[in-house]
């Protein structure tokens, strides 16, 4: 039987592969098949080529439209026949194009107990907002910014104003959490169906 294919998009250290590549790289169903980064400088890149996975660097500003550059993803992507698009730390947004493609295979992780806390610097507006838990959400992408069904979330009570190493520990609850829903999805655990979530875990 043929492995689970998973893609990772990023665009930076790649904290969040390094997870998964550990998590996956002696598993007998789930394999790593590509990585993707519109930034060269991306360390993932180089976590990548270290684990010996084929990586890619696109720069999006060589594409005059959105769609443009994700129609390119889209042909390296064909290539890997993946069964699930990851992004981890992908700081661009995809056109529905991409997103329609890969609906129901293509997940996000975001730093943030969302609902709450879309978009950017979900650290520091936790710490502004004096909250009192923080967390981390995984979720299908849909075409709503950070909005998709929700897959899973784990969450912390925020115990210091220093916002590093508040960061430091959501990383730490990404790490564990970004494989587990990977393993879920790929095990038919946690699926889309009409665009409802469905979880057997
Ligand atoms: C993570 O905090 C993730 O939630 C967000 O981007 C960051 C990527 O970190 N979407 P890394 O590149 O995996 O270390």
């Amino acid at each position: 039987m043929s492995k689970f294919k998973v893609a990772v998009l990023l665009s930076g250290g790649g904290s969040n592969l390094q997870a998964i590549i550990d998590k996956f790289k002696s598993d007998e169903t789930i394999e790593l098949s590509c990585v993707l980064s519109n930034k060269k400088e991306a360390y993932g890149l180089k976590r990548a080529s270290k684990a010996n996975i084929d990586n890619f660097y696109v720069d999006h500003t060589n594409y005059s439209s959105r769609e443009d550059f994700d129609r390119e993803l889209m042909g390296i992507l064909e290539k890997y026949k993946p069964d699930l698009v990851v992004l981890a730390g992908f700081m661009r947004i995809l056109s529905p194009i991409f997103v329609n493609q890969y609906l129901g295979k293509l997940i996000n992780i975001h730093p943030s107990l969302l609902p709450k806390y879309k978009g950017l610097d979900t650290h520091k507006r936790v710490l502004d907002n004096n909250e009192e838990y923080h967390g981390v959400t995984v979720h299908f992408v849909d075409n709503t910014l950070d909005g998709g069904p929700i897959c899973a979330q784990s969450s912390l009570k925020v115990e210091t104003t220093d916002i590093d190493e508040l960061q430091k520990a959501i990383h730490e609850l990404e790490h564990e959490l970004y494989p587990w829903v990977i393993n879920q999805i790929a095990n038919k655990k946690i699926y889309l169906s009409d665009g409802e979530i469905i979880k057997k875990v």
